[in-house]
């Protein structure tokens, strides 16, 4: 009798869209299951597939998005939720956007769907508030509508769906330190010289155009980060080398998945993105740090 919700990770930013773009793979990801409780208020009565989070429904994000929505709609019952991880946390794959995501879509199925996918980004982000600090949609938004998703602007929220135009493979390399967003997101500078924005905002254009043109070559060259990936690169270990080594390989492009630590690249094909894992990983084979690396489809 449980309602159940699988979300998938996602990566944010993509090089040039800071806070404001995302694209979500197919895999790895989260279930977030729920039921009607007749005692009000919130149990999270599992966690499984990690250890030490938090089942205290205010700390844990899946009870913070499941709150609010109760809140929204003055419901008369409680909820029990478990919650399936199936990804790690502090990865920059979007764990926490994954389970809220989860979370909200599953909440709403069991309340008759009062809200539509779209709407329920709003309560998703509420569970990155509680996890970094800043409640940013850029994970949430496309681990909910799937593909690439811009979030044009957050007041008010006016969230774009891009899908996926054109066929994208993923490759994400996870070097095993846990890297806080709020940590990363602290270390940023607040002002951007005028030159940097120029290059930023013609390289987020470039992206755009090249998935609605469905042209690899310009989405290739748009996939660049003068302004964060400098500042956070040098809190990943061996960064440079694995980006140099996936663009040798073929990848159209390469940078760091959110807030990192993890590392994504661009490929047109599965079997291009498979050679890039491969290029990647081995940068990293002997370095003593472990990884975990996927290759999903956008
Ligand atoms: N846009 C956010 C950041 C994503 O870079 O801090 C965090 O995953």
């Amino acid at each position: 009798d449980f309602v159940k919700a699988y979300a998938p990770a996602t990566v944010a930013n993509v090089c040039c869209g800071f806070d404001v773009l995302g694209f979500a793979l197919d895999q790895p990801g989260d279930e977030v299951w729920v039921r009607k409780t007749e005692a009000q208020g919130i149990t999270i009565s599992a966690i499984h597939g990690i250890e030490g989070l938090s089942a205290n429904p205010a700390e844990n994000v899946i009870g913070v998005v499941a709150q609010k929505m109760l809140e929204a709609l003055e419901v008369p019952h409680g909820l029990e939720m478990q919650l399936h991880k199936g990804m790690p946390v502090g990865s920059g794959l979007g764990s926490s956007a994954a389970s809220s995501a989860a979370a909200a879509y599953a909440v709403n199925e069991l309340l008759g769907s009062p809200f539509s996918t779209k709407e329920l980004v709003v309560f998703a982000m509420e569970g990155e508030r509680k996890a970094s600090g800043s409640a940013h949609a850029d994970n949430v938004a496309p681990s909910l509508l799937g593909g690439f998703v811009l979030v044009r602007d957050y007041e008010p929220l006016d969230v774009v769906e891009l899908g996926v135009p054109l066929e994208l493979y993923c490759t994400v390399l996870y070097p095993q330190i846990e890297l806080k967003t709020s940590l990363s997101r602290q270390i940023l500078k607040q002002e951007i010289p005028l030159k940097q924005g120029i290059r930023q905002w013609g390289n987020l254009a470039g992206l755009m155009a090249g998935l609605l043109k469905k042209d690899y070559a310009l989405l290739g060259r748009s996939l660049h980060d003068a302004i964060f990936e400098p500042e956070r690169s040098i809190l990943i270990p061996l960064f440079k080398q694995v980006k140099s080594a996936a663009l040798a390989a073929g990848a159209l492009g390469a940078g760091i998945s959110g807030s990192g630590p993890s590392i994504f690249a661009l490929s047109a094909t599965r079997a291009q993105a498979l050679a890039v894992q491969e290029a990647m990983e081995a940068i990293y084979s002997g370095s003593g740090i472990e990884t975990k690396s996927y290759v999903a489809q956008v």
